[in-house]
């Protein structure tokens, strides 16, 4: 019978929980997969719910309610072109396709043309949350026409996370939007857990060792930092789990699970494209390259290996004059967290602009203080600032943070300095300090290098004194 009301292709563990969540909300839902161990598991935890899975397409497409609303949540990449390719076929104009998964933003763009062709809809809708957060409640960022929007919103707002009573679930543009906003988020998502390591790395080796036995501090120890400064203005995800991560026991030896893990970091790619979308548009986001940065260093162990063995090391703890203490570490990690976002929306507005997309940044601050990896008690500010100046250029500009940035900046500066003499990297500290000092610098030094271009390639350049393009003809007289 063609009842369901939502379908779902891929139920992995993210389609699974969105799938259960959706039924849990009284959609009548329906899921497709390849893999009957998924379809059982998708059977059994939906017991009592009005969800069934469903071993082809056409079964698939044969049960839901026209027009049909199916989503994806498969790998980014040419699985979700083979996955449209499947359903095509089934289906009939006015349906709609929506891809959840973490899709390029450019592919978005192609299959949106590609099945307006066929009159079928298509929206690319970013979902942030992991698991937990599809099952519960996550944020999801919608993009593609309104109209079509409207057809699915009943649904993806009511399986969405509420604040306040809020839904945690928006239009956010046309096109890619959806997909071009949750990159940004994985881009600020990337940045703040490079921050959070880096502060980590500081408090674990801050601690002179006379007073912790020549030990460095226990991960019980920064576990409560972390805990502490989650009660405070800090307040946020990613600081609530890397407290609980910090307390992991590893049952196999007895010792602390984040000591046992490796310490490469993976990457899935929506970094690396946040930083090249960002070239692209000629917006400075520092903090997020360094982030990218930091993961592909991380992953060259065997090289850092010898060279550690290669290179000295430099300094000594406890640096006495940097002042450096936990109340420093938790300010500077505040403010940088606050640089994070004004990167991240600076791009935003940028690529509103370029490319038409329209982007509300309150309603962006609204879906995300609830159900996405980068939600955070800030985001509350951050909204505000953007409902008094909905077209702020720069967060550092707005009076919500200014004040509390230009205090922040020299605990930033305590930070790095006292990192950079003791060789301990900060990388993504580092850019935000600079990020901060660059765009308050009201003399860059940038007249020598367009003296330098003039040089040796007659680039030209502008006076401070006059109006006009000058160049020199023989510099060296
Ligand atoms: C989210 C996460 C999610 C995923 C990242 C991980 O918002 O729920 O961002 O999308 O965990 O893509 O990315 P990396 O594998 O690149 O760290």
């Amino acid at each position: 019978m063609a009842n369901a009301e939502f379908g779902m292709v891929g139920l992995g563990t993210m389609g699974r929980n969105f799938l259960l969540n959706v039924a849990e909300n009284g959609f009548a839902a329906v899921g497709y997969d390849l893999d009957a161990d998924k379809r059982d598991l998708l059977e059994q935890e939906g017991a009592g719910l009005p969800v069934k899975a469903v071993a082809d397409v056409a079964t698939l497409v044969a049960s839901l309610e026209t027009p049909r609303r199916i989503m994806m949540l498969v790998p980014a990449g040419p699985i979700v072109e083979s996955v449209i390719n499947e359903l095509l076929p089934h289906l009939e104009p006015g349906d709609i396709i929506i891809d959840g998964g973490n899709s390029h933003f450019p592919d978005t763009t192609r299959r949106e043309t590609f099945l307006k062709e066929h009159g079928i809809a298509f929206l690319g809708v970013g979902v942030s949350g992991g698991e937990e957060g599809a099952r519960r409640g996550p944020s999801i960022m919608i993009g593609g026409d309104p109209a079509v929007y409207h057809r699915v919103s009943p649904i993806l707002e009511a399986v969405s996370a509420k604040i306040n009573g809020e839904p945690c679930a928006a239009h956010v543009g046309r096109g890619s939007a959806g997909h071009f906003v949750k990159m940004v988020h994985n881009g600020i998502e990337y940045a703040m857990m490079q921050l959070i390591a880096e502060a980590y790395d500081l408090l674990r080796r801050s601690e002179p060792p006379a007073s912790a036995g020549g030990q460095f501090a226990s991960n019980d120890a920064i576990a409560e930092i972390f805990a502490e400064w989650n009660r405070g203005r800090l307040n946020s995800f990613l600081i609530e789990i890397t407290s609980i991560a910090l307390r992991k026991t590893d049952l196999e030896t007895g010792n602390s699970l984040v000591d046992m893990i490796l310490d490469t970091a993976g990457q899935k790619g929506t970094g690396k494209w946040t930083s090249q979308a960002a070239m692209d548009l000629g917006v400075p986001i520092p903090a997020i390259d360094s982030a990218v940065t930091m993961r592909q260093i991380s992953a060259q162990k065997a090289f850092r290996e010898k060279q550690s063995s290669q290179f000295p090391p430099i300094g000594n703890w406890p640096i006495d004059n940097c002042q450096l203490d936990e109340k420093v570490i938790e300010s500077a990690l505040h403010n940088a967290f606050i640089a994070a976002y004004a990167q991240g929306f600076a791009m935003l507005q940028a690529a509103s602009d370029e490319m038409n997309f329209e982007l509300d940044m309150v309603e962006i601050a609204k879906i995300w203080r609830g159900g996405c990896i980068i939600r955070a008690a800030t985001l509350e500010d951050i909204r505000a600032a953007f409902s008094d100046e909905p077209k702020l250029s720069n967060l550092i500009a707005s009076p919500h943070f200014r004040d509390e940035l230009a205090a922040g900046r020299e605990d930033l500066g305590r930070v790095v300095v006292a990192a950079a003499s003791v060789g301990v990297p900060a990388m993504a500290f580092a850019a935000t300090i600079n990020y901060l000092n660059a765009f308050t610098s009201e003399r860059l030094p940038a007249n020598l290098i367009q003296a330098q271009r003039d040089y040796f390639g007659a680039h030209t350049y502008q006076r401070t004194d006059r109006e006009g393009t000058f160049h020199t003809d023989d510099w060296e007289e």
